[in-house]
């Protein structure tokens, strides 16, 4: 019986699947993960077999071995290289989040200097680039003006143009996309509003750089809150990887023809664009706030959501993986509470989101369903708090999802993966011959 020829690298193999259909039978091998989840190596089965599967969502489909993230969707676990989510939250910082993402470990203390000092070193935008705001329209949309500049940068770095970066490569390419995506964020914002652009300041870190470009101005400087600091460090930290989601497969998709990183990353935030996606956060707002501007019930809204007929649904809830809570919701929701209080807010919409949230979860629709709420349903209330205005939420997501982005790209070239390109089932006409115009009904 012939086997198929096993492609999915290092992992331990656990056996072999067979698959029977007429006259076919052939040994499929089982791989297991080091989380022992199971996966049947098909890579060979056309070859062998003349048949593919078919999954469309890929809900059924692993696109890779990865050593970056772990998910397990019925126990709502979350680590990155081992590090458990709730840890991270509380002990780490972005930057050094990233680091582990990125490389793999924790950094040493100059391992994390070095890399924190190119990203200050990088912040700025070349002085060229800043005319380039001029071209959008001030209504333009900020996830528009992201992955256009995100490629716009690319020309003044060429150098990095290079798929094959080295390790020192690698890290200044990424330095400088981690870095700007922030001056490209603020510099977005305050271009939509009529404000002058506030450059980079290189002794501030990372998140406080980011809240003086957005938010000071040129004779008064952003009075930076501690817990306002550390509110968006851990904004960031929860969006930073999640395995292969929608836009990570997209960086995927375009790395795998060896597009250079800016293109694959400028990709991957076209992606993250849609509602049902990183723009849920978005939604999530837009949802509460006509909740309360049409003096809904939570209940009124939930009942909507269940009906298809009105094609809606109760944004922030529901995910493709978690079945259970979502382990960032529940560090978000903690944090927002804090943030408030310091504060001093009281926002009205957390109100209303905790009586929907609360409702749902009594509601068999949701919980037949294991819809909980996900990272979306509280993150924009944090942003709020923050003082990060509606149309700049995805944008924010973009920034957290950039280490994430940038390793799976890297661990598609270290592992050489082939490029990608699925088959599909055709069904449509069968052979036919044209027919002129003059005979056609
Ligand atoms: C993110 O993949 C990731 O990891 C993403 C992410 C990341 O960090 O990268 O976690 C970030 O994108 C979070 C998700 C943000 N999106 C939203 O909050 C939008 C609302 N959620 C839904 O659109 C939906 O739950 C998805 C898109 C998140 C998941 O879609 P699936 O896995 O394709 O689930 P499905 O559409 O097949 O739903 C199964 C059932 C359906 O009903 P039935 O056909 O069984 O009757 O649940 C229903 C759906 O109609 N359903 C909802 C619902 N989500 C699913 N009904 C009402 N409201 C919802 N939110």
């Amino acid at each position: 019986m012939p086997k198929t020829e096993n492609c999915s690298r290092d992992a331990k193999i656990q056996g072999t699947a067979q698959l029977v259909y007429k006259d076919i039978k052939v040994d499929l091998d089982v791989v297991e993960g080091t989380e022992g989840e199971l996966g049947i190596d098909i890579c060979q089965l056309r070859k062998n077999t003349g048949m593919i599967t078919l999954d469309p969502g890929y809900a059924n489909t692993g696109s890779t071995i990865s050593t970056i993230t772990f998910i397990d969707g019925e126990k709502g676990i979350l680590r990155h290289r081992g590090i458990p989510i709730e840890e991270l939250a509380e002990k780490s910082r972005f930057i050094e989040v990233s680091y582990l993402i990125l490389f793999g470990k924790l950094p040493t203390k100059a391992e994390l200097d070095k890399f924190s000092a190119l990203l200050a070193e990088h912040a700025a935008l070349h002085s060229n680039l800043e005319h380039h705001f001029s071209g959008f329209p001030n209504d333009a949309p900020p996830m528009a003006i992201l992955s256009a500049m995100l490629n716009a940068v690319s020309c003044y770095h060429k150098e990095f143009l290079d798929i094959v970066l080295d390790e020192e490569g690698f890290m200044e390419a990424t330095a400088r996309i981690m870095s700007k995506v922030r001056t490209i964020a603020a510099y977005t914002y305050r271009k939509a509003r009529g404000k002058p652009f506030i450059h980079p300041n290189p002794s501030l870190r990372y998140c406080a750089n980011f809240l003086h470009m957005m938010f000071s101005e040129p004779y008064k400087e952003y009075e930076l809150l501690p817990e306002i600091e550390k509110a968006l460090n851990l904004f960031f930290i929860l969006h930073a990887d999640h395995e292969q989601n929608c836009s990570t497969s997209t960086v995927r998709m375009v790395g795998s023809s060896r597009a250079n990183l800016f293109s694959s990353v400028s990709a991957g935030v076209c992606a993250l664009w849609g509602p049902l996606h990183g723009g849920a956060n978005k939604m999530v707002i837009e949802m509460l706030e006509s909740i309360h501007s049409q003096g809904k019930t939570a209940q009124e809204y939930l009942e909507m959501a269940k009906d298809k007929t009105k094609g809606i649904k109760l944004m922030g809830f529901g995910h493709r993986v978690y079945k259970n809570f979502d382990p960032r919701a529940k560090i978000i929701k903690k944090q927002v509470d804090k943030v408030l209080k310091v504060l001093n807010l009281d926002d009205h919409l957390l109100h209303i989101a905790m009586e929907l949230e609360e409702q749902a979860l009594a509601d068999d629709y949701f919980v037949s369903r294991k819809l909980y709420p996900n990272v979306d349903f509280y993150s924009g209330i944090l942003l709020r708090a923050i003082g990060i205005p509606l149309d700049m939420f995805t944008v924010m997501f973009a920034i957290g999802r950039m280490p994430g982005w940038i390793a799976n790209w890297k661990e598609l070239l270290d592992h050489n993966q082939r490029i990608s390109r699925p088959r599909q089932i055709y069904n449509g006409p069968t052979l036919r011959s044209y027919v002129p115009i003059e005979e056609r009904e």
